[in-house]
């Protein structure tokens, strides 16, 4: 019954683990009062595509079998052979931790999670071809049935094991697996569980029945929210990578164009790490990315369009207006650009709700800037230009360093003109 996606300690390949010092000690408190103070505990942590959610799973299963808790981690998405209904496996699985530590009746265990397993699915696919953001009466009959099956398990089980169960990606949980997650979650209140989740927020808020789901245990959770890495572990994870020191000025660099995303910071040392490396990320046109990265941020940003491309332009602090005119677009189709690439984690507004984006980390700015056709490159910065005569930008964001860039960059003779009174003067 073991399914090869459904990972122990002992089946988890891991690299050196840089930082996170605080959220191991959330975890670990977690997991400690779920069964000192007999509390029910759900683990939630969240955060951007890359910033390291999986990593610290990764850990917290160590932290947790150090405990000696029996953890499952479950990595939803990944293919699975056998079991049609995707959550099944988790069953399954718990059935089989159980079942070890059941003595003489472990051949039950598994018997009553293969029969309570035949008769979820037969309701999953009603499930799975309802509404994804309809709530409905198939959901609340698995997660009845989950949540009896695990009660009845654990009741034939001499002495209960304390179980933890985690579930990596829960964004992107089809609805089986996440009928499943509620009924962890539920169990955790009387049985020596604790429930735990990853997610990406902007992708869960997209969708009604994950939010529901998150919701549902938001009084009882913990919260984790993954950031990236701060300048000295971001240096630490390079320094694992390529196995040597790296010059200060170039781990700082890195550190900064990544703004410490650890799968930005593996992408760019994926290939080694050389001392010409310090003039190609220093450069706002990097002659080139590494295949892996560059992989990487096409799947995260998608394709290239028109309005990407006047983002990239500005660079940062741009919003849909702005962005919009450059791309000589309608504010709306900006803004929908905008949102989408928030939701993904590749920009950020620096305050909550605010309206001026910028790219997550520079190195994504500079990887879009890249990709824009140098045809069209010329034309941008000069709307660009255009604007700011027009007294449109924010002007007190606007530097004359900035201004002179766009000058260069629309390599016009005039423009080139100005740009050099400007540096001289330094006035726009
Ligand atoms: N603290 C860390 N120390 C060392 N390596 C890390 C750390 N955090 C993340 N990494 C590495 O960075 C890469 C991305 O991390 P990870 O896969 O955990 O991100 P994620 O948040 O799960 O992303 P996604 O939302 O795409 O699933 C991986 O190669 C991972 O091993
Ligand atoms: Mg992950």
């Amino acid at each position: 019954m073991h399914e090869p996606c459904v990972r122990t300690t002992r089946t988890v390949v891991r690299g050196s683990f840089a930082g996170r010092e605080a959220e191991l000690q959330a975890a670990a408190r977690t997991l400690d009062n779920s069964f000192l103070r007999g509390r029910p505990e759900v683990l939630l942590i969240s955060g951007h595509r890359g910033v390291g959610k999986t990593r610290l799973l990764e850990e917290i299963v160590n932290l947790a079998e150090a405990r000696e808790f029996q953890t499952i981690l479950y990595r939803i998405g990944a293919p699975r052979a056998r079991l049609p209904a995707s959550g099944s496996a988790i069953i399954a699985e718990l059935a089989r931790k159980l079942a070890a530590s059941s003595d003489d009746r472990g051949e039950s265990v598994r018997h009553f999670a293969e029969f309570t397993i035949e008769a979820i699915e037969a309701i999953a696919p009603e499930l799975l071809r309802s509404d994804r953001n309809g709530s409905d009466t198939a959901n609340e009959r698995i997660v009845s049935l989950v949540v009896s099956s695990i009660r009845r398990m654990f009741g034939l089980c001499q002495s209960a094991p304390k179980v933890v169960v985690l579930l990596d990606g829960l964004h992107s949980a089809d609805a089986y697996t996440l009928a499943v997650f509620e009924a962890l979650a539920q169990s955790a209140t009387s049985l020596p569980i604790v429930a735990g989740a990853s997610y990406r927020p902007g992708e869960a808020n997209q969708r009604q029945d994950v939010s529901n789901a998150l919701e549902a245990c938001a009084g009882i959770a913990s919260h984790i929210t993954v950031q990236p890495l701060g300048e000295h572990h971001s240096i630490g994870l390079l320094e694992s990578i390529v196995g040597h020191g790296v010059a200060p000025d170039l781990a700082r660099a890195l550190h900064a164009t990544t703004a410490g995303i650890p799968e930005l910071l593996v992408g760019v040392a994926s290939e080694g790490l050389d001392l010409a490396e310090q003039q190609r990320f220093g450069e706002m046109v990097p002659p080139k990315i590494p295949a892996q990265l560059y992989r990487l941020l096409e799947d995260w940003l998608g394709p290239p369009s028109r309005l990407m491309d006047a983002a990239a332009v500005l660079g940062h602090d741009f919003d849909a207006a702005i962005v919009g005119r450059v791309a000589d677009r309608d504010i709306a189709e900006a803004q929908h650009l905008i949102n989408r690439l928030e939701n993904a984690g590749a920009t950020t507004s620096r305050y909550k709700g605010g309206t001026t984006f910028n790219f997550a980390a520079p190195l994504i700015g500079t990887f879009c800037y890249a990709r824009v056709n140098p045809a069209f490159r010329a034309d941008m910065h000069q709307r660009v230009i255009e604007a700011y005569d027009r007294n449109n930008l924010c002007s007190g964001k606007f530097v004359v360093g900035e201004f002179v860039h766009h000058l260069l960059g629309a390599n016009r003779p005039e423009s080139v003109a100005r740009a050099l009174a400007v540096a001289e003067s330094g006035k726009a």
